[in-house]
């Protein structure tokens, strides 16, 4: 391949008799980027990529994922060793500021996140006016954008210190407002926050205490719970955080823009993939199917059945994070004393699927979401909880995203164009001519 003095490939593009050389932005690793943008205005052409396969919608010092090895690192670091060493707040200030906070910044950082955990006691009604049947990612949408209405000081995505604020109260208020949306579902009273806490022991507690009674959970617990959140916090470009930038690109405040992620993530396809994978094992199991029998249904393109959990449109050979909620599953149910035959039936589907020519050739392995229901299943979740825990995870990296958008110098509004296929022009037909 020819290249440029600057040592990146050099792009020509032939259309009709004109030659155009188009730039190329340079990624200080993985793929390098042809800048589209000259196209339209010299050819009258422009790029058709639906689904992004192809395309990047953005430059971003974030996170980075080599999928054709297994690598995803959040500013540089690994994930094996953050999910190691790291706790969830550590990485949130990681991800949002870009480097690891001393001891100092850390503790200043859980302090302010421990004042602001607290919901009024206003907010707290919009629990009561959800039906108790509503899914809790419905809630927990509608709770994040009622946010807006209750934080105006904190509105702004150009004043650095109301972002500063939003992004507090965000991660602050999150775990509260999970708590209550599964407090409801359950028809318990709604607890407090307790300062002095860990943002996971105030979590747990604030779900799972019962009238009357302390919550106590092993350490593993606490491990386990911290170490998933890390694991989903930032993903780079996908489909929910693509859409909380997308939003953020109109000068639409957080709380919003972050509503919009979560409605993007509760698709099965996306986060809602962990609560389908349990549904998935159950039905297995409660129908007594064989893996082998199930997953002729899966390769059978007339069918729409897909093997929930598996496959993934940047990891071509493993998750990484999936090889460590394997890990940890197996680590968790045996120190809780939890027999569960779903992970059993998990692991023979895995080995089935893996063996199998349809996912080796397309390059299916499983995905994060393949093992976690089982971990959170293990520590007392019903299913419908399991998206909002990737939400709690993802949070922070949608946040840190939304703010590298915002204050991106080349970061217009985001508006794609679309080659229209539709009829050409045509006369309206008055009611009493149509057939
Ligand atoms: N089961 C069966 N076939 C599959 C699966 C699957 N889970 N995933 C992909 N395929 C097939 C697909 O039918 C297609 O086959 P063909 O070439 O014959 O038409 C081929 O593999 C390529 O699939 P694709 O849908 O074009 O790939 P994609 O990159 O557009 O989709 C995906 C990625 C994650 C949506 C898809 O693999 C999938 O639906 N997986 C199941 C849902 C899931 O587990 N989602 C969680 C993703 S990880 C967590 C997150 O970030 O949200």
């Amino acid at each position: 391949m020819a290249e440029a003095a600057n040592g990146l490939p050099r792009v020509r593009l032939e259309v009709a008799e004109r030659q155009l050389e188009l730039g190329v932005e340079r990624a200080t690793e993985g793929n390098h980027g042809i800048v589209m943008a000259p196209l339209l205005q010299e050819t009258g052409l422009i790029s058709l990529d639906p689904g992004f396969l192809n395309t990047a919608a953005c430059t971003s010092e974030i996170t980075y994922i080599d999928g054709d090895v297994g690598i995803l690192r959040y500013r540089g670091y690994p994930i094996e060793q953050l999910a190691r060493d790291s706790s969830f707040l550590e990485v949130a200030l990681l991800l949002i500021r870009g480097e690891l906070p001393t001891a100092g910044e850390l503790e200043a950082f859980e302090t302010r996140i421990d004042k602001h955990m607290y919901l009024s006691d206003d907010f707290r009604q919009i629990f009561s006016v959800m039906p108790r049947r509503a899914h809790p990612m419905a809630t927990l949408g509608a709770a994040i954008n009622m946010m807006a209405g209750f934080y105006p000081e904190s509105l702004d995505p150009l004043d650095p210190s109301a972002v500063s604020l939003a992004t507090v109260l965000m991660v602050a208020k999150m775990p509260t407002i999970i708590s209550y949306i599964y407090r409801r579902a359950q028809g318990n009273a709604l607890l407090y926050p307790k300062h002095g806490q860990s943002y996971v022991e105030n979590f747990a507690r604030m779900t799972f205490q019962l009238p009357g009674e302390q919550f106590d959970a092993p350490e593993v617990f606490y491990h386990a719970l911290e170490t998933l959140l890390i694991l989903h916090a930032d993903h780079e470009q996908n489909c929910s955080t693509s859409s909380v930038r997308l939003i953020g690109s109109a000068q639409a405040n957080l709380y919003m823009s972050v509503s919009g992620g979560v409605s993007a993530l509760s698709g099965p396809l996306h986060g809602g993939a962990n609560e389908a994978v349990l549904n998935m094992l159950t039905y297995i199991r409660d129908n007594e199917i064989d893996p082998k029998e199930f997953m002729t249904q899966v390769k059978d393109k007339r069918t729409s059945v897909r093997l929930m959990g598996f496959g993934h449109r940047v990891y071509k050979s493993y998750d990484p994070r999936a090889a460590i909620v394997k890990v940890e599953a197996a680590a968790v149910l045996e120190a809780l004393g939890v027999k569960d035959e779903l992970l059993d039936i998990a692991y023979e589907v895995e080995q089935v699927a893996l063996s199998d020519d349809y996912f080796v050739e397309r390059r299916l392995y499983p995905n994060v979401d393949f093992y976690t229901g089982i971990i959170y299943r293990a520590m007392g979740f019903p299913a419908s909880m399991f998206t909002p825990l990737f939400a709690l995870g993802r949070l922070p990296g949608w946040i840190a995203q939304w703010r590298e958008r915002i204050v991106d110098p080349a970061g217009k509004i985001g508006r794609p164009r679309q080659v229209y296929t539709g009829p050409g022009l045509r006369d309206y037909v008055p009611m009493e001519q149509r057939r």
